[in-house]
């Protein structure tokens, strides 16, 4: 439990603190990630190793997909039909995790909206995997100063 704690720490301390293009919502996070983890289980570790490297280490396992598609679906963060995203709600949900550079946030933006809308895959939990995938490896590269965005 102790790194759920550091995750969801994480999470709080930069929930409320950005001022950028979106406004500002109070989407409970904790509770959405004890419910979606009850029917999809997914270690803290498995979620920390994926958060921050933008990619799961095992890319077989369906339940830590099937967890950020409940994640997705229950904070309202996505329209699987459309495959469609709510980009403000992605970059303060993963984004926060990466920087609390208020600066960066709207350049991360433009990241998500890059990253979707995600069709590609007949499987929603799939689908929610790669969003997260391109958001956070093209985040990561662009917080390193690889690539610019606009
Ligand atoms: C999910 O539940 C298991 C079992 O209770 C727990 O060990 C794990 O840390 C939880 N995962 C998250 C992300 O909270």
């Amino acid at each position: 439990m102790e790194n759920f704690k550091v995750i969801c720490f994480v999470i709080f301390v930069n929930l409320g603190v950005y001022c950028f293009a979106c406004e500002n919502d109070d989407t409970d996070f904790q509770s959405i990630t004890e419910m979606c983890n009850q029917t999809h289980q997914t270690s803290a570790e498995k979620l920390l190793y994926l958060y921050d490297q933008g990619i799961l280490q095992d890319e077989n396992e369906m339940d830590p997909k099937c967890f950020l598609r409940c994640l997705f679906e229950t904070s309202f963060m996505v329209s699987l039909e459309d495959g469609s995203y709510d980009n403000c709600k992605a970059v303060r949900y993963f984004g926060g995790m990466k920087t609390d550079d208020n600066s960066k946030q709207d350049e991360l933006l433009k990241i998500a909206e890059k990253c979707g809308p995600k069709t590609d895959h007949a499987d929603m939990c799939e689908r929610t995997y790669r969003f997260v995938k391109c958001f956070i490896t093209k985040g990561n590269e662009y917080l390193r100063g690889e690539v610019t965005v606009s």
